[in-house]
């Protein structure tokens, strides 16, 4: 067999891009683009064509959508410059054309703020939004999605809860050429402030800490719900993770619930529609 001529540099905490091994680690970008288009074509029978990707970091769902269709669309919206300037060096421009690019905005603007063109429909992925910690806060956010969708438009936030999230404790995975880790170093019951951080690991024995530090309040299903509703949305509902009975951990595959169950640890998707 043929010999790499090139093989792949050994990672290590000296040269390793924090938002590579994040992408790698934390993101199914491109099957998350399809997952949500195959639900919105459910919920609606319309095709989901115009994205917005809320806390988008480095628009990598966002690159994704827009690749799916010539008609497809997408706008991503982030504070931190740095990170979308590093998704538009190291995902914009290597997977999209210049079409491809005309049809993505990025914009580095606070979605509390954001003032986009109007979206089918709106994600805010991997918990950002609990940056916000008052209601009045994260109701604005709500409030702004809700204005930003066009009629029948749709809004979904990934949550996530249960007694282990509450557990001081870092959880380890393992990926190619790297460990990730998940440390929940902090939790206040009284006002359900977290913080957690991302580090990651090499077979050096190298160590990357603190490559993403969350401060957040961890939010429940119920006040999210109530705060979508307040906002006006509709048919507001939870699509909830279902078991691997073999390793009894979440298997991605996500159906509408009314009631949940007693996880450990759980994930799942609050949504709502504006009325059409
Ligand atoms: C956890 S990353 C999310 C990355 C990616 N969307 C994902 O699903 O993994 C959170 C991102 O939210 C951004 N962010 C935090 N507060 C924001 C705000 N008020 N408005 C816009 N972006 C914000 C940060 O700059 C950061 O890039």
């Amino acid at each position: 067999m043929a010999r790499d001529p090139k093989p792949r540099p050994r990672l290590t905490a000296r040269t390793a891009d924090r938002h590579v091994l994040y992408q790698r680690s934390v993101q199914a970008a491109e099957t998350d683009a399809a997952c949500y288009a195959r639900w919105f074509k459910k919920y609606t029978g319309r095709d989901l064509r115009v994205l917005r990707e809320d806390f988008c970091g480095t628009a990598l769902l966002a690159c994704h959508h827009v690749k799916r269709h010539r008609d497809n669309r997408a706008i991503g919206v982030d504070l931190h410059g740095p990170t979308l300037a590093w998704g538009r060096i190291h995902n914009v421009r290597p997977l999209l054309d210049a079409e491809q690019q005309r049809r993505l905005l990025l914009l580095q603007q606070n979605v509390l703020e954001v003032r986009s063109p109007k979206a089918d429909a709106i994600l805010a992925l991997n918990f950002s939004y609990s940056v916000f910690k008052t209601r009045r806060e994260l109701g604005a956010y709500i409030v702004n999605c809700h204005r930003s969708l066009k009629p029948g438009g749709m809004l979904f936030l990934d949550a996530w809860g249960g007694p282990d999230v509450l557990k001081q404790q870092t959880d380890r995975t393992r990926h190619k050429g790297f460990t990730y880790l998940w440390e929940q170093r902090r939790y206040d019951p009284i006002s359900h402030e977290i913080v957690c951080a991302i580090h990651f690991e090499f077979p050096d024995g190298t160590k990357f800490r603190d490559a993403f530090v969350y401060d957040w309040r961890l939010w429940t299903l119920a006040e999210l719900r109530e705060l979508f509703e307040a906002a006006g949305f509709e048919d507001v509902h939870v699509l909830w993770e279902g078991t691997d009975k073999k390793t009894g951990t979440g298997n991605g595959v996500f159906r509408r619930k009314e009631r949940g169950d007693m996880d450990e640890a759980w994930i799942s998707i609050v949504v709502g529609r504006k009325r059409g």
